[in-house]
């Protein structure tokens, strides 16, 4: 069976139905990975290409497709070193790549940029991050995350009774904003902790609205931590401001640590996309609760499941 979708540009792509197939093919893909991959995509060839920086995400779809026997070609400096230096169009680029490969995953830092390539491409279009945009794959494995946590119980056991904190840049983060536009359809409960310059923007608190999610918003971490099943962290997004001072005023305005993590539940789990810069502290990694480099290696049988669901 095949995902019903030829490009994944946006994580609203998904419903419960098509994350419920997606999700039990990673499932699979899990222990596919663990006995060194298999062989279904032998003879077809994917397509890394990124505007902007990465370490997980390219790696992670490039090792997917590898471990499913397909093979990799990759530029991961297209703005400076692609024929898009002499002017060739997005579109162009689209047309010509997609001569080569069976799929692509693109990054870019401006918003839209993907769905502006997909005009050009013959082959499926994956959005590995489009600027202020969204970043689909991250907001999958991160509720795929949960799910394993939850013990692949029934989406509406596993989802609907947690409480989910969200704390960090919520105005910026693509990660945060896929998140909620996937758990929104099984009712937990959201905290969402930011400055108050960096809240939710309301373009989500209204999709929370209408679908009868109950929220709540503080800039208190303290007052509220005690309450979380699932703590969602997001790096500030240096790369979205415009004054460093300002990065800088919020930079470590929350830091998840051993201190505040006493306050915290024994049977909660901490998750972040990465990379850290201040707001996640290297002396938590060792906490069973944290799981930010499982999400990592989920993220590679996620993406598994992705591309035989799309290629
Ligand atoms: N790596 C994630 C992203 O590209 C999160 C982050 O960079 O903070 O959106
Ligand atoms: N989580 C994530 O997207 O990481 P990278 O920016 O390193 O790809």
């Amino acid at each position: 069976m095949q995902l019903p979708f030829k490009h994944l540009l946006e994580t609203n792509q998904f419903n419960p139905e098509v994350l419920r197939f997606l999700f039990e093919e990673s499932r699979n893909m899990e222990g596919i990975f663990e006995k060194g991959g298999n062989q279904i995509m032998k003879g077809k060839i994917l397509a890394t290409l990124f505007w902007e920086p990465s370490t997980r995400t390219r790696f992670s779809f490039e090792t997917a497709m590898l471990k499913l026997g397909g093979q990799v070609i990759s530029n991961f400096s297209m703005g400076q070193s692609s024929s898009i230096t002499k002017g060739e169009t997005l579109e162009d680029t689209a047309r010509t790549i997609s001569c080569f490969v069976d799929i692509i995953a693109m990054r870019h830092h401006q918003q839209g940029a993907v769905a502006e390539f997909t005009k050009g491409s013959s082959a499926p279009v994956i959005n590995a991050g489009d600027g202020a945009g969204d970043h689909p794959t991250q907001g999958l494995l991160d509720i795929y995350t949960i799910w394993k946590w939850r013990k692949f119980e029934n989406f509406e056991k596993a989802f609907g009774n947690l409480t989910i904190g969200m704390i960090g840049d919520l105005k910026n983060s693509r990660v945060v904003h896929a998140q909620l536009q996937l758990l929104k359809f099984f009712k937990p409960k959201f905290i969402l902790v930011s400055p108050n310059a960096l809240r939710m923007p309301e373009v989500y608190l209204n999709m929370l609205k209408d679908y009868d999610c109950e929220y709540e918003e503080t800039e208190d971490l303290e007052s509220v931590i005690s309450d979380f099943d699932v703590l969602s962290d997001t790096r500030i997004q240096q790369e979205r401001f415009e004054n460093r001072e300002e990065f800088e005023k919020y930079r470590t305005f929350y830091q998840i640590g051993n201190k505040i993590m006493k306050k915290a539940k024994k049977d909660m789990i901490v998750i972040a996309p990465l990379p850290r810069f201040g707001e996640l502290l290297p002396e938590f990694d060792s906490d069973p609760r944290a799981k930010y480099f499982e999400q990592v290696k989920n993220g590679v049988a996620l993406r598994m499941g992705l591309i035989k669901g799309m290629c």
